[in-house]
């Protein structure tokens, strides 16, 4: 007994003389475990009780009692004092001056032409049409062919495009779009279509091997080129203000029939001259016409009970234009010089 009582004594000095080396609350855990565990110092003491006589056992029991409530009471005492400095600490390591300049964040912007997309295609939402859209990897058939384009037809040579098979492409335009849309609604129709084209064309200052297109597509019954018309001059005067008047000039598209480009009057001097539209007074925007009825009868709608007027607008070109942007290489770069300016 006399054994027990003084490994008893012993743990309470030893802990004791341990509680000042306790610097985190981690220490103090690592303390509990070492003394009060299962596999602990006093709890292995305790286990030989069972040895002592029925007298013995009440002594010692009151004085392991004491020692562990010792070893608990100190415990928690100190482990509130850590916590206590832990806090207190992190506090100071978290004390913000808030009287220093913030960080900016960098927020984004539209780039000049999704801000003309968008702005195009809102212009045509507000009309009751709807957006499409269509695959930049295309068929022939439907890049070409259903557009009365077939295999070795001469107006191809100005849309030459970038092949990944005879009969798949890098779309030259967003004109198949009509087609995709057409043999599978039934009219009336209305939709415009935005989208990246391809050609194999030299990068310069006024062209790009890839641009964008948004194609207008409106068939119904008795639509006419006066439709077409009355919708560009809207689509022109929403855009580029009020004062501005658009010109046809004949054309040929073998998909539409009659066919026109469409110029817009110029932005930068209303129609007088200037370096914008390189003194003409209108710049070139867009193509269109009044849809081929055969185009119409190959997506299985009858030319003879409808009609349709189509168009595609080069959304470069229209960007360049209100932004007075001169080299169409800068809208690729992703210069941020350059961006920052169409905030
Ligand atoms: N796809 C033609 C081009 O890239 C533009 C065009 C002309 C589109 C007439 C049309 C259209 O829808 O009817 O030059």
């Amino acid at each position: 007994m006399r054994e027990i009582i003084q490994s008893l004594a012993s743990i309470k000095e030893q802990f004791a003389s341990s509680i000042p080396a306790f610097s985190s609350t981690a220490d103090v855990e690592a303390a509990r475990v070492r003394f009060l565990g299962k596999k602990g110092e006093l709890t292995a003491v305790l286990r030989v009780m069972g040895g002592l006589t029925a007298e013995q056992r009440p002594i010692v029991g009151q004085q392991a009692n004491e020692v562990r409530s010792f070893i608990e009471q100190s415990l928690a005492e100190k482990l509130s004092e850590i916590a206590a400095l832990e806090a207190s600490d992190r506090l100071k390591k978290q004390k913000i001056d808030v009287t220093l300049p913030g960080i900016m964040s960098q927020t984004g912007s539209r780039h000049p032409l999704t801000q003309v997309i968008d702005e195009i295609c809102n212009i045509f939402l507000g009309l009751g049409y709807q957006i499409a859209e269509g695959p930049e990897v295309e068929f022939d058939e439907y890049a070409f062919e259903r557009l009365r384009l077939p295999k070795g037809h001469p107006a191809r040579d100005t849309q030459d495009t970038f092949y990944i098979t005879d009969n798949i492409l890098l779309r030259p335009q967003t004109s198949p779009v009509q087609v995709r849309v057409m043999e599978v609604s039934k009219p009336p129709i209305k939709i415009v279509c935005p989208g990246k084209v391809y050609r194999a064309d030299t990068l310069d200052s006024t062209h790009s091997p890839i641009f964008h297109q948004i194609e207008g597509l409106v068939v119904d019954t008795n639509v006419t080129m006066g439709d077409l018309i009355g919708s560009l001059q809207l689509f022109a005067k929403k855009l580029f203000g009020d004062s501005t008047d658009i010109r046809l000039r004949p054309h040929h598209f073998p998909f539409t029939e009659p066919s026109c480009e469409v110029d817009i009057s110029c932005w930068g001097c209303a129609g007088k001259g200037c370096r914008i539209c390189k003194n003409e007074g209108w710049i070139e925007v867009l193509g269109a016409g009044m849809v081929h009825p055969e185009v119409l009868s190959g997506c299985g709608i009858d030319p003879e009970v409808y009609s349709g007027f189509a168009f595609g607008i080069g959304v470069e070109r229209t960007a360049m234009g209100r932004f007075g942007i001169d080299d169409i290489r800068l809208l690729y770069e992703n210069d941020m010089r350059f961006l920052r300016q169409f905030r």
